[in-house]
């Protein structure tokens, strides 16, 4: 009989940290303003340090590093990093230290994910680079020096995604499955931010392998939809090598979307800026500005094509990230006063 996911998992060393399962809740009031059944998968209300998708990926990640005798996580990311943040609580949490390379970038201000990352300690580099993914050469450069100072590094890549830590999204999608069928509900789609797309790839595992076969919805936040795609194909043939499943079978339908992405990665567009706002008036829920404002503000658009009517149900993932709504405080205030809210 061929293996469960959950026992071929069961097959890698995780450290704990976060409680799970994070709630999947019904939107009832944003629900009712767009006309439709909705569900959010609260995944920015893991424990780490304010929440977010990192921790469960870090549960891999972390106990490999402690496996192999490190003394300090580093990972590079924008000034803003979500991940950095967590990387840091990960490493306080198991009492390891932390070395974050974070890119000189417009988001440079103390605030949010930054000012985080100081309050836990982060040894913080910066570096001048146009593109923050493309950061990597800068933080390989840090752990020789880490190394030449006599600690060592254990490098966790940007976003903190590898084929060992998308581990985290298969246990996330099968969780997701499960609180669905408790609730006897059925999908129609569910949605997912894509970054370098371990959420996405991991979350889409599971979900094929017990048989939910509704579409699945990447919204891009940097790579167009070529790029993303081809990172899908990648991420997807190393989780299966890993859980022991064959690559060549069917993935059924997905969808990724580049055109919510606005001028590059980290652009606060309208429609994220309405969404974030109909999320925080409707449901006294915050999303942020570059990851699952996005993601809403495509749900919402796709809602006002017709999709998704009432009788259907669709799921968004919340993957955190609302502490950089701490930097993005001149785009926040200029788009309230546009919609003519009066400020102090
Ligand atoms: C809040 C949040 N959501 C989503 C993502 C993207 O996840 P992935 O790279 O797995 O697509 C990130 C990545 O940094 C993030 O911080």
């Amino acid at each position: 009989m061929r293996s469960t996911l959950a026992d071929e998992l069961s097959r890698y060393p995780r450290e704990p940290l976060t409680r799970t399962p994070t709630p999947l809740h019904q939107l009832v009031h944003a629900g009712a303003r767009l006309g439709m059944d909705l569900h959010l998968k609260r995944d920015d209300l893991t424990d780490l340090a304010l929440g977010g998708d990192k921790p469960r990926k870090l549960e891999y990640e972390v106990a490999r590093a402690r496996a192999t005798g490190a003394t300090v996580l580093v990972t590079c990311g924008s000034a803003q990093s979500n991940h950095a943040r967590l990387t840091t609580a990960a490493a306080r949490r198991v009492g390891l230290k932390a070395t974050v390379v974070l890119s000189n970038d417009e988001r440079r201000t103390f605030q949010g994910n930054l000012l985080a990352v100081y309050l836990m300690g982060a040894d913080v580099r910066f570096a001048d680079v146009d593109d923050h993914w493309e950061i990597e050469g800068h933080a390989e450069r840090v752990c020789d020096e880490l190394r030449s100072a006599g600690e060592t590094p254990y490098y966790i890549p940007v976003s903190g995604s590898t084929p060992l830590s998308c581990l985290g999204y298969v246990r996330a999608g099968l969780e997701l499955a499960e609180q669905l069928a408790a609730s006897g509900l059925t999908p129609a789609a569910v949605y997912t931010p894509f970054g370098t797309g371990g959420i996405f790839a991991g979350t889409l595992t599971a979900l094929r392998e017990l048989d939910i076969d509704c579409p699945v919805v990447g919204i891009s936040v940097n790579g167009d939809a070529e790029q993303c795609q081809a990172n899908l194909d990648n991420w997807w043939t190393a989780i299966s090598a890993l859980l022991d499943r064959d690559p060549d079978r069917p993935r059924g339908a997905t969808e990724i979307h580049d055109e919510f992405v606005g001028r590059a990665y980290g652009d606060a567009t309208e429609a994220c800026l309405d969404a974030i706002l109909l999320m925080g008036e409707t449901e006294g829920i915050l999303l942020d500005p570059v990851y699952s404002g996005k993601v809403f503000a495509a749900l919402c658009a796709h809602r006002h094509e017709g999709r998704w009517p009432a009788d259907q149900t669709v799921v968004m993932l919340h993957s955190g990230g609302a502490p950089a709504l701490f930097a993005y405080e001149a785009e926040l205030r200029a788009h309230l006063t546009k919609r003519g809210i009066d400020l102090p």
